[in-house]
């Protein structure tokens, strides 16, 4: 009955008096911040609209616009604890008495970079944030907005393989560079281990960038496999890479297709592959390497990490991983990992080249 009464014309005015009559040594931060609606997932760049309750229990009126205006204010905050991006205000939708409240729509951007933020809200008064004022915040996994995603399978299905084999693949501007790249990985593998005689496992093998590297390098009593989910690539490489102990197939996102009696191999490789998985499929991937690997072999792999990310973030366009949730969950399936390079890829991520070594 008494709620009934505050929210009559004539109840508001006489809170309107009671609280004049009371107020003007009343701070303003006397009031609650609760989220009506927050988004716990997000693309990065893609707006969305949060509705934020708004109560005051402070005895003065909160003006919606003026020198002392008081506006709701948002920011998010990234897992290093730095500010990801300026805070940005929203004014009330109207002025709120004491006792009033009101559910604030607020476009949120989230930010540029995929990771797990902390949106934090809190009030400003005159454009200063309010001592001891009302908070709140939300845990926010952002990924990557779903336009820039990559279909492996639609890349190659649509591509002129004989002309374009170099570029479907990756950023490479031209097929000498593509050439360069595949030279240089050899280079890498060498210092790895690799030595003509090697049995090696190129799991995403795309259209044969390793197997051009490898083709007069390894003997006869050496081998490679590759394998990738592109039926085109697969058959691509059929086509291009004729060597009897060359053998390309067809693997699920999570399995490779060679029997295990097809190994044991010295080397399992993924170049530019769990930049593309998701962490449980990377895992399960390692999982068939230490089914198909000796005792003595090894994974090299690249990720993409990112301080920013708890565990994963991104889609197949780009995944992103936490450094230490990765290698954790390289342990977990029987590796022991181990940094060889580091190389730069974005203001808040870095490209690490890993061996895994089998424990
Ligand atoms: C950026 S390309 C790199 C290709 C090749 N490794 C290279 O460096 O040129 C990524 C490749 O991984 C393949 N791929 C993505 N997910 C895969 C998975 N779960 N298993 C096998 N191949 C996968 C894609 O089809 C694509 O050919």
């Amino acid at each position: 009955m008494r709620q009934l009464l505050r929210s009559t014309p004539v109840g508001r005015l006489l809170r309107r008096v009671r609280w004049a009559l009371a107020a003007s040594a009343e701070p303003v931060g006397v009031g609650r911040l609760s989220l009506r609606l927050a988004r716990g997932v997000a693309e990065t760049g893609v707006p969305g609209e949060w509705v934020v309750r708004l109560e005051n229990h402070s005895r003065r009126s909160w003006p919606r616009s003026g020198p002392g205006a008081v506006a709701l204010r948002h920011q998010w905050v990234g897992l290093t604890e730095k500010p990801a991006g300026p805070a940005v205000t929203t004014a009330l939708p109207a002025t709120l008495l004491p006792g009033d409240w009101a559910d604030v729509p607020v476009a949120v951007t989230p930010p540029a970079a995929p990771g797990d933020y902390t949106l934090t809200w809190d009030v400003t008064a005159g454009g200063s944030p309010v001592a001891d004022g009302p908070t709140e915040s939300a845990a926010v996994h952002v990924a990557f907005a779903r336009a820039t995603d990559i279909d492996y399978h639609h890349v190659f299905r649509t591509a002129d393989l004989e002309t374009n084999s170099w570029w479907v693949v990756g950023a490479y501007h031209s097929r000498e560079e593509y050439a360069r790249s595949s030279a240089a990985r050899r280079g890498m593998l060498v210092e790895q281990g690799l030595t003509p005689d090697s049995r090696v496992l190129d799991v995403g093998c795309g259209t044969g960038q390793m197997a051009m590297a490898l083709e007069g390098y390894l003997s006869d009593r050496g081998a490679y496999y590759g394998t990738d989910i592109g039926r085109e690539a697969v058959e691509f490489c059929r086509r291009t890479y004729r060597r009897p102990n060359f053998h390309f197939d067809v693997g699920g996102m999570t399995t490779v297709p060679f029997p295990t009696a097809a190994g044991p191999f010295d080397l399992a490789i993924f170049f530019s592959v769990f930049t593309h998985t998701f962490v449980d499929e990377s895992a399960l991937l390692l999982a068939e390497c230490a089914r198909l690997l000796g005792p003595r072999g090894a994974v090299i792999a690249d990720v993409i990490v990112s301080p920013l990310v708890a565990r994963g973030a991104g889609h197949r366009g780009e995944m992103r991983v936490n450094r230490d949730h990765f290698l954790r969950v390289a342990e977990a399936v029987g590796f022991r990992p181990k940094l060889i390079a580091v190389f730069p890829w974005a203001a808040d991520a870095e490209r690490l080249m890993l061996r895994l070594d089998r424990c």
